[in-house]
């Protein structure tokens, strides 16, 4: 085996986001940028990892969108050179962001690079990622990722070897003349293995044996082969119950983010006179999930809440009860509720689900979930969207003759409701967003006592988190204005804050949440129309950004 040292300019612009570094595919196809990330990631790792870790397997796999056979080629060929001695890659480059973290976890591997940018439209115009999961198949932490991108920026040279293109598109093992081996395996039976491992899928055929109708959206991304071998060849669901589930490179044109926005035909569907029991769609690289229901679309932060509430109840894996829950800053609290009934802790942590592996690895935390449609729990260390169904399924199955709506109004009525919506400024100039925030951040103790419609803001801070692990400090999570009503009790909560996962530009998020004991019955518009309203004059949004309303709202 050759190995070459490739010598480049080094580029400046590899620091990692929420999740992994994410840019246009062509500039990720320029000369050397692939290869000198690879290299800076295997560089921080050997800084950090004991003993030989190139002797352990490392997974590679995406979310199958455009160039990402090329990338994994690129990948093996610099993996090699730096003496890795066993590649497993998924046939075909499929492997969902779930699957990934457990084929880390179940063959012990020293970690793994898994190419997607989840939900971003793919193409040769489009967006491309790479991030890379550490050895308990959970997102490499901050620590890692900053260190990553140091190297990075001094990065002038990569080893690389001279291997013909390998076939990974049928599964078997090759053995170089180094010994090194190449592994191509079935990305999707280990992760159903494990899925029948968590699930009494017995309880849930039956449902289907009885009729219950159900429609997968897989958007021509990932989850497509895993939801046909799960929910139609394994539970029984009729045929076509699965729909879209040839992953594309392009995602078909679309943009596969599981929301009111880009999956409004399945939440129209659900609306119609020909509606199923019950929908899910899942996102680019398999970690996000939308449920719902006959005219019940179930929003994020109640789905999580609702398998927290349940899951004791309906999911084998979690018979023994929840060890602790945890959300993300910005998700609705109602998970927080349940877990003051179930007496478990329930984390806040910043946006990203890096920030729950910690959690999850010390025995603190079962189940997390995000606002963003991502929920999981601590089979893995990633986000699970066909994890997330399968939760709903379990609790259909236990209830039998309830509906999803049936399950969503009972919840509401013993908890209360907490409405919820997100509302998305994209394609904004990232310095005036990023004065915008600055400034604000300036502010906040001008804010208290002031109103936001009929609320007055209590409290206002900008989050900063202490893991509860080993104590490291995230600063500038997000501005948090907190209201309370006449009553002096707080009752809701404007958040907002910059993405991390843009591959240009800048994108606000601005998050809108508000209790209610008893009106449950309204529309999210309906009960947050006053704080929204109010919010953006006080935020002065349309003067800065010099837009109406938000682009995309969730
Ligand atoms: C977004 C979501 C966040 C999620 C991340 C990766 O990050 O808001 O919850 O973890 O995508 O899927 P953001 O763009 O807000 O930084
Ligand atoms: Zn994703």
């Amino acid at each position: 085996m050759i190995i070459k040292t490739n010598k480049f300019k080094s580029f400046f612009d590899q620091q990692p986001g929420t999740s992994g570094l994410r840019r246009k595919t062509k500039h990720f196809m320029q000369e050397h940028y692939l290869e000198s990330f690879v290299q800076a990631t295997l560089n921080a790792i050997k800084e950090q990892a004991e003993g030989k870790i190139e002797e352990a397997p490392l997974i590679i796999g995406g979310d199958g969108r455009f160039f990402n056979k090329e990338a994994i080629q690129k990948i093996m060929r610099v993996a090699l050179a730096n003496g890795y001695k066993h590649l497993c890659i998924a046939k075909g480059g499929i492997l969902s962001t779930p699957a990934a973290s457990v084929e880390i976890r179940k063959r012990k591997a020293s970690g793994g690079f898994i190419l997607s940018a989840s939900h971003n439209p793919a193409g040769l115009n489009e967006d491309f990622g790479i991030k890379y999961n550490c050895e308990n198949g959970g997102p490499a932490q901050e620590k890692l990722t900053n260190r990553i991108f140091e190297i990075s920026k001094a990065l002038t040279e990569y080893k690389i070897t001279e291997i013909p293109e390998i076939n990974i598109d049928s599964i078997g093992a090759l053995i170089l003349a180094s010994g090194a081996k190449i592994e191509i395996f079935d990305g999707v039976k280990n992760y159903a293995d494990l899925m029948q491992n968590l699930f009494d899928f017995g309880k849930i055929r039956t449902l289907f044996e009885n009729g219950f109708k159900m429609r997968f959206d897989a958007m021509y991304a990932v989850t497509g082969p895993y939801a046909k071998v799960i929910f139609e060849d394994l539970l029984g669901a009729p045929l076509g119950s699965v729909e879209h589930f040839i992953p594309r490179e392009d995602f078909g044109g679309e943009h596969p983010d599981p929301n009111q926005v880009h999956a409004k035909h399945l939440i129209d569907f659900m609306y119609s006179a020909k509606a199923a029991d019950f929908a899910a769609a899942s996102d680019g690289d398999g970690d996000r999930n939308l449920i719902v229901g006959k005219k019940c679309f179930v929003s994020p932060g109640d789905s999580l809440a609702i398998i927290a509430s349940e899951a004791k109840k309906c999911i084998p894996a979690f018979k023994g009860g929840l060890k602790g829950v945890a959300r993300s800053m910005p998700t609705s609290q109602a998970l927080d509720l349940v877990a003051k009934k179930l007496n478990i802790e329930s984390f806040e942590t910043p946006t990203g689900w890096k920030y729950f592996v910690n959690l999850m690895d010390t025995g603190k935390c079962s189940i997390c979930g995000e606002e963003s449609f991502g929920t999981g729990g601590d089979h893995i260390r990633e986000k699970d969207g066909i994890w997330a169904v399968l939760c709903w399924l379990s609790i259909l199955a236990h209830y039998e003759k309830k509906s999803v709506q049936d399950i969503v109004t009972d919840f509401w009525k013993e908890f209360g409701r907490n409405y919820y919506q997100r509302h998305d400024y994209e394609g904004l100039d990232a310095e005036i967003a990023s004065n915008f925030c600055d400034n604000l951040r300036g502010k906040l103790e001008e804010f208290i006592g002031q109103e936001i419609g009929k609320y007055k803001i209590r409290y206002a801070d900008d989050f900063n988190y202490t893991d509860a692990v080993d104590n490291s400090v995230t600063s500038k999570q997000g501005i948090r204005i907190f209201l309370c009503n006449a009553g002096k009790e707080e009752v809701g909560r404007v958040v907002f804050r910059l993405s991390g996962t843009g591959s240009s530009g800048a994108l606000l998020r601005v998050y809108y949440e508000l209790f209610e004991r008893e009106k449950i019955n309204l529309t999210s518009d309906e009960a947050l129309k006053d704080i929204i309203v109010s919010a953006q004059k006080f935020l002065r949004l349309k003067e800065v950004f010099d837009k109406d309303k938000a682009d995309v709202i969730t």
